[in-house]
């Protein structure tokens, strides 16, 4: 693993557990963050389904991602959930607040800014280029602030994009979710809790949680959304389902000239593209016929 490296940008993943297999959207998130220009990602272990298990020691090898062994789970009974009444268990969530702390201090010789979310997040500039531009646009902006809370928006993955130009052959025989087909934000709740995500500078960090900062030196600053704010791809909660309170956002449809032949290329890394036979010409034929709506 190289460590000398001073990296600008570092991405934490917080446990991965259970038979977790959700390769496509792992594979685009990553990629998706590389050409926002993380340069490290940092994701704990404690076990993982067999062709993610394929995915990651690719990206390890190459060191682009840092996987720490986190086997907790010989140790203590984890909790299988977030919430304590409800999964009950010896550990709250695999010790997911021990390791976003941990990946902290990790980073804090070595990387300008730290992302802290989850792999179905994607935190996205809107109105810069990539995260380091945004970054120095707001840093001078708020000079004495080390932690940048960020709005999360959920993109529900049971309405697809009609068209399924996105719907891609080649990764029929890849597992997981691909997010390029929901394009449809749901409006933020405002009566309930806002669940931000954070880019911190992890010396201005001295205690962590996940959705907000516990000890810090000097401020933090809620980001504007129209600036910034998060793409989660996940399952509807009830209160979203209906398509007309749901907004088309395609900004991750401005990266795909080049976010789609850069995951293609790591799923035949790990041997899980299909080969099609006139590519590239064919590939952006779907049939619109498999697309739901
Ligand atoms: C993750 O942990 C499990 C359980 O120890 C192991 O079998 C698997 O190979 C690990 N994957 C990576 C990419 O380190
Ligand atoms: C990205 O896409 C949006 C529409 O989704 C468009 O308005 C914008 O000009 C595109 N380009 C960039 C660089 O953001």
């Amino acid at each position: 693993m190289k460590h000398s490296i001073l990296t600008l940008t570092s991405l934490c993943i917080s446990t991965l557990f259970g038979d977790y297999n959700n390769v496509l959207q792992f594979a685009q998130t990553l990629e998706m963050y590389r050409l926002l220009g993380v340069n490290r990602v940092v994701i704990d272990n404690t076990s993982c389904g067999p062709e993610l298990d394929r995915l990651l020691r690719g990206y390890s090898q190459e060191g682009f991602v840092e996987i720490v062994p986190w086997p907790i789970d010989h140790h203590l009974k984890p909790s299988h959930g977030w919430s304590f009444s409800e999964h009950g268990g010896e550990l709250h969530y695999f010790g997911q607040l021990t390791m976003l702390n941990e990946c902290i201090y990790r980073n804090m010789e070595r990387s300008r800014y730290v992302l802290l979310n989850d792999i179905d997040e994607i935190i996205m500039p809107y109105k810069h280029n990539n995260l380091m531009s945004l970054m120095d646009k707001l840093q001078p902006q708020h000079p004495k602030t080390g932690v940048f809370l960020i709005e999360n928006r959920f993109f529900p993955k049971n309405h697809f994009e009609p068209s399924g130009k996105f719907h891609l052959p080649q990764w029929n025989g890849v597992p997981g979710v691909n997010i390029l087909e929901h394009i449809y934000r749901a409006k933020p709740n405002r009566n309930v809790y806002h669940a931000h995500k954070m880019i911190v500078q992890p010396r201005a960090v001295e205690q962590i949680s996940v959705h907000e900062p516990l000890k810090i030196f000097g401020g933090q600053f809620k980001v504007a959304p129209d600036l910034c704010r998060m793409i989660h791809t996940r399952e509807a909660l009830r209160s979203e389902l209906k398509l007309e309170e749901l907004h088309v956002d395609t900004k991750l449809w401005n990266f795909t000239g080049k976010l789609i032949p850069n995951v293609d290329k790591v799923l035949r890394r790990t041997g899980l593209l299909t080969e099609l036979p006139f590519e590239p010409q064919q590939r952006t034929t779907a049939n619109s016929s498999e697309v739901e709506t």
